[in-house]
């Protein structure tokens, strides 16, 4: 699947934010090695800790079916007025660490504005020296 089509799937997702307490609406897709896909958005709650985000949404999603074996994850946030988001969405650091438990270094992250305006970093890039399994 090319990343055009990813951040379709991404940007779809990003339809169902429930984001009444930051207006911040993202979406994320998630490929697997298998070729399937799993999306994300984020899900915000009145007592703010338990928020969880659009990656770590698809990440869990994923995982709860079994799956183990990931490609790429394209994210798409912003202003729940904007229909495509201004600015790039990195990641933030608690789903990079969520990233690191599953995927190697070479996953690809891709950041989008729309389908065909996006950034392309690794988790190494976004997470270097970070801990890991091996460590415990
Ligand atoms: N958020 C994500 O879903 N993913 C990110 O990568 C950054 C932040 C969410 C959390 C919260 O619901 C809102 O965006 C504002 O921080």
């Amino acid at each position: 699947m090319n990343n055009a089509e990813l951040i379709k799937f991404a940007l779809e997702a990003r339809k169902n934010s429930y984001s009444p307490y930051s207006d911040f609406s993202v979406g994320s897709a998630l490929l697997c090695g298998d070729g399937t896909v799993y999306t994300g958005c984020n899900i915000e709650n009145s007592a703010f800790s338990p928020t969880n985000c659009a990656e770590r949404t698809a990440f869990f999603k994923a995982v709860s079916e079994g799956k183990r074996d990931f490609i790429k994850i394209a994210v798409v946030g912003g202003k729940s007025d904007e229909v495509l988001p201004e600015n790039y969405c990195p990641p933030c650091g608690v789903c990079r660490q969520v990233m690191k438990e599953f995927c190697s270094e070479d996953l690809e992250i891709i950041m989008a504005k729309a389908e065909n305006d996006f950034k392309v970093m690794t988790l190494a890039d976004l997470l270097p020296e970070s801990f890991d399994k091996r460590e415990v």
